[in-house]
């Protein structure tokens, strides 16, 4: 059980709970479909029976141990050509948040896995619903590993293994919340430039020379930033490139 949180403007002020269910992100964008929401609908569930996750992954969450929700935005003032600026808000909200609670290093990676000591700790499914070339709604789906301490996947983490303590799940996502709503009305006042440099300056292994894959071969390169539609620069010794988040993947 959640209760509507204290300290924000508009986000979760019309919540949704259900102790269990298939996905936030399907119910979200089901209820979008169905009526007319208000912006910064909250919807979120102890349990979820078919998480998804990014490239078709699923997301798994031990019952009632970490958050998973999904907010619903109407960012009617963006370019659909700009819509990775808002995986950069959420990322940085996730991040700003554990930065601020956790005593561990928190990075981004791109496009927008959280992680915590370069284990995963938080991962984001960003779904959209466009009228043309406008945002009617868009889904942000949140997975936040919060309490749970053991994980199928070696490569994941959680506020509490870092921590080494547990947490309130009611005060971990009305810190997100706060924080979300913040970097969401920054890109509504359109520091976009401040946007961008706060996710660039959080990047996982931004201007390192690591091992990538792309269409089958190993390389080795640099990010040196991202583009605007969201596409990573890599440089190597076969020069510059910007890649789509299904043509590289990170070699550990
Ligand atoms: C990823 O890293 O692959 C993204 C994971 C996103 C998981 C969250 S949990 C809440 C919301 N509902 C879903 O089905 N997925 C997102």
């Amino acid at each position: 059980m959640y209760k509507i949180p204290a300290s924000t403007l508009f986000l979760g002020k019309n919540l949704l709970f259900m102790p269990e269910c298939h996905s936030t992100n399907t119910v979200a964008l089901e209820l979008c479909h169905r009526q007319a929401v208000p912006e910064g609908t909250l919807v979120i569930t102890n349990q979820q029976t078919s998480g998804r996750g990014q490239r078709g992954n699923t997301w798994e969450s031990a019952d009632g141990m970490n958050l998973t929700f999904s907010v619903i935005l109407k960012p009617g003032f963006l370019a659909v050509t700009n819509q990775f600026l808002l995986s950069i808000i959420t990322s940085l909200a996730i991040h700003d948040y554990l930065a601020k609670t956790c005593d561990a290093r928190i990075s981004i990676k791109w496009p927008n896995d959280i992680l915590a000591n370069e284990f995963k700790i938080s991962g984001i499914l960003i779904e959209n619903q466009l009228m043309g070339q406008q945002f009617t709604n868009v889904v942000v789906g949140i997975g936040l590993n919060v309490n749970q301490q053991q994980f199928a996947s070696a490569f994941a983490s959680s506020m509490a293994l870092v921590s080494k303590k547990l947490f309130d799940l009611q005060e971990v996502l009305e810190g997100v919340l706060n924080y979300l709503e913040a970097r969401y009305l920054q890109l509504r006042q359109n520091k976009v430039d401040e946007l961008k440099a706060d996710y660039l300056e959080n990047l996982y292994r931004l201007q390192e020379l690591h091992s990538f894959q792309s269409m089958g071969q190993e390389f080795e390169g640099r990010i040196t930033g991202v583009d605007a539609d969201g596409k990573l620069r890599v440089l190597s010794s076969g020069g510059e490139r910007a890649y789509g988040i299904k043509e590289i993947s990170f070699v550990q």
